[in-house]
């Protein structure tokens, strides 16, 4: 496995955001990780990363302890994600934006920079191809010298994952990747979601569009209350009881 969750808990005070909660995922999987507002699914991704620090509970990431890692340590072990509001620097373009998921692959000193050593500049040209290869990926070459404030929201979503993809990660997670763009772009954004995958990238993906969801899936975890209330393909979930009646019945009645 290359992810094995294990009791993984969060408390906030006397709220249990995330309780007990077990996952395994399997390299090359997509795992999607649903469940009603407030069920805990991106405080489950930031106990993943390391943003927050579990109350219990292991993560064990290619066989390695990472519970309570820092975010730079984790993206360094190989797990990037997004954020379910997009934070891009607005000001600059969409590359350096990308370029800054480079960060963490860089050795390059302060040094190295001001005197402009061979080292140095060669890491530069690698970041830079590295860059825009995850520019062409995300099929947003095109923007690239433009302001990352400025560019359609699809695209921003875009610039994001670029930016996680530049990390060069083996685990992605995505938090409401397709949030606020059009059903069309969502269809898109999961097409982009699966090349990514068929490049090796284990996937998990939080999101509440469900047509999404049920085509990219391999696995499915339901979360509510911060628990696990069901865990299987597709099909199983959509026929599980329990989450009809915490959430595909509730968000039928959502969406038009
Ligand atoms: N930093 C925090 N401090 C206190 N409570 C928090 C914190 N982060 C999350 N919570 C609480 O934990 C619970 C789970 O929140 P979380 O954001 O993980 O839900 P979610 O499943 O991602 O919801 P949504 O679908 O709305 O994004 C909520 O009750 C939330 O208010
Ligand atoms: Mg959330």
């Amino acid at each position: 496995m290359l992810l094995e969750v294990r009791g993984l808990g969060k408390q906030f005070g006397g709220l249990n955001a995330v309780k007990d909660v077990d996952l395994d995922v399997a390299e090359g999987e997509i795992t999607a990780i649903i469940g009603p507002n407030g069920a805990g699914k991106s405080t489950f991704f930031n106990l993943l990363s390391g943003f927050y620090r579990p109350t219990s509970g292991s993560v064990v990431f290619k066989g390695q302890d990472i519970t309570a890692k820092k975010p730079y340590r984790t993206v360094r072990e190989g797990i990037a994600r997004t954020f379910q509001t997009t934070h891009l620097f607005e000001d600059s373009t969409v590359l350096d934006n990308v370029l800054s998921g480079r960060i963490v692959r860089s050795r390059s000193t302060v040094f190295g920079a001001v005197l402009q050593t061979p080292g140095f500049r060669r890491e530069e040209r690698l970041n830079l191809d590295k860059a825009r290869e995850a520019l062409e990926f995300t099929g947003i070459a095109d923007f690239a010298d433009e302001l990352a404030g400025e560019v359609p929201q699809e695209v921003q979503k875009r610039v994001a994952l670029a930016i996680a993809l530049a990390t060069e990660p083996e685990l992605l997670l995505l938090d409401e990747p397709a949030g606020g763009i059009t059903e069309e772009e969502t269809t898109r954004f999961g097409e982009l979601i699966r090349r990514t995958a068929a490049r090796g990238i284990t996937v998990c993906l939080v999101e509440h569009k469900m047509s999404m969801i049920m085509s990219l899936a391999d696995r499915i975890l339901v979360l509510d209350h911060g628990q696990t209330i069901a865990f299987g393909t597709p099909d199983e979930i959509k026929r599980d009881p329990k989450v009809i009646e915490a959430y595909l019945g509730a968000d039928d009645e959502e969406e038009d």
